[in-house]
């Protein structure tokens, strides 16, 4: 029996894969099918994937070619699948002719010819068109966010807007977008706006574009008040408006494996969860700066956060600030600590002082450690009272990782994604409410 093994994302099924699944079938006797997940289509830059692995999977069983389908989930998996298959041929269409060549040591490569004029890109294409993003404010962080934006398809930026117009051209020019100095003429031209201002102009800027009928993405954190967050998710629920807070952590692949296994029971219950993010900053940064809104809780608090508020929930019992100083007043490294009824937390910030950027969460069976930079969430251990066993974890975390919240944005935006279950209003709105506890506290808000 000769056996033909093939792969692919199937997203929205069209002739080219009915045709390949057809040929690859005729090859031999038995075909098996390689779908997939998501997972893995994020990991190499399919970010757009509109079909759920499911479907796919549905729609390749359709066909009546597969005798079999499979699932492929990481990178080097084909090979060990020919070995363990035992399989005759590999193929896949002649896009990939010669990248696979290495495949031959292990059994026969056929490239068949990819069907002409047809393919997932171009019906995603046509089925949506391209949303043009505003961006406002030329910082760090939006000139990081460009090289990002690019990497998504279904989304192009289109200008930026600075209120001080010299800073808006050298931006615009730099990254070959519009510039605009005037907010109405930028909201005329978009239909979704990115928000990385300082801080204290969120809210304002938020609530214009919602006004303007635009989605929004917003930096963390998004409000320093709790009553502004409900006030724009509600408006943004009550005109079919998408709001994101853009905690980039919170969308990464790594961050999201570690919460299924902090919540799988592995650890048993959590009890403790530890966050530090430190970062030393040059004096003459805004996050030190600016006395009213800058440092470190305001500039890193939303990281630390996270963890906590997504496993402990969004109802603490007492929360406690301690606060070293600089000998302006502002604050260079807090400690925030929490009691929630299951359990306790302490989140570290730091603008003055220099921490190991570790993520601890201890519970009644084991704990976890998440190795620095933790918001990038690239590799963690799970460690149980026999200390010779250590369960290890990894995941890809690539460049600054703004593509992920991107495309999630994106496919809030346009339905594929339903549910903001990574990062939802209600975190949101907690957050909200201890930084602005934590401004009152230090006497910055009455
Ligand atoms: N394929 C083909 N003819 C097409 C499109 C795809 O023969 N017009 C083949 C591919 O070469 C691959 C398989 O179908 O062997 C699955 O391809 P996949 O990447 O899922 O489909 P594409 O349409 O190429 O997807 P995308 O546009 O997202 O790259």
């Amino acid at each position: 029996m000769t056996k033909v093994i093939t792969y692919g994302t199937f997203d929205l099924f069209h002739e080219g894969h009915y045709r390949l699944l057809q040929r690859a079938r005729m090859l031999g006797d038995y075909l098996i099918v390689g779908v997939t997940t998501d997972k893995y289509d994020i990991e190499r830059g399919k970010l757009n994937v509109v079909d759920s692995l499911m479907t796919r999977i549905e729609n390749v069983k359709k066909t009546g070619f597969a005798d079999e389908i499979i699932i492929e989930e990481t990178q080097g998996q084909k090979v060990n699948d020919v070995k363990k298959y035992n399989i005759d041929i590999f193929t896949v269409g002649s896009d990939w002719t010669g990248i696979f060549d290495f495949m031959n040591d292990y059994c026969k490569v056929i490239y068949l010819e990819r069907t002409k004029n047809i393919s997932s890109t171009m019906l995603r294409e046509q089925n949506r068109r391209i949303l043009k993003a505003g961006i406002i404010g030329t910082g760090r962080i939006a000139n990081r966010f460009m090289p990002e934006v690019k990497l998504v398809s279904g989304i192009s930026a289109q200008g930026v807007y600075n209120p001080h117009q010299q800073s808006a051209k050298q931006f615009a020019q730099k990254w070959q977008i519009n510039a605009y100095n005037d907010l109405e003429m930028l909201f005329h031209d978009v239909d979704v706006v990115y928000i990385a201002s300082p801080h204290e102009t969120h809210y304002g800027y938020v609530k214009a574009s919602l006004e303007h009928g635009k989605h929004v993405l917003c930096e963390k954190p998004m409000v320093l008040a709790e009553k502004q967050a409900k006030e724009l998710f509600n408006y943004a629920r009550e005109h079919n408006l998408i709001l994101f807070e853009g905690i980039k952590t919170a969308y990464c692949p790594g961050f999201e494996k570690l919460l299924g296994i902090a919540c799988s029971g592995i650890i048993g219950s959590i009890r403790y969860i530890d966050a530090c993010f430190t970062k030393l900053e040059q004096k003459n940064n805004r996050e030190l700066l600016d006395k009213k809104y800058g440092g470190s809780f305001t500039e890193l608090g939303s990281y630390c956060l996270l963890p906590i508020i997504k496993l402990f929930g969004e109802k603490y019992e007492s929360i406690r600030f301690d606060v070293v100083h600089d000998e302006s007043g502002l604050d260079i490294f807090t400690k925030a600590s929490f009691t929630f009824t299951r359990g306790i937390a302490t989140a570290f910030c730091g603008l003055g002082v220099k921490s190991e950027g570790r993520l601890l969460i201890a519970g009644t069976k084991g704990y976890i450690v998440v190795e620095a930079p933790w918001w990038k969430t690239t590799y963690f251990e799970v460690h149980y009272e026999d200390a010779s066993q250590v369960d290890k974890y990894s995941e890809r975390f690539l460049s600054d990782g703004l593509r992920y919240e991107i495309k999630d944005f994106l496919n809030m935006i346009n339905r594929n994604n339903k549910s903001d279950f990574k990062l939802t209003r209600g975190e949101s709105v907690a957050m909200a409410g201890i930084m602005e506890k934590f401004l009152i506290e230090e006497g910055r808000l009455t």
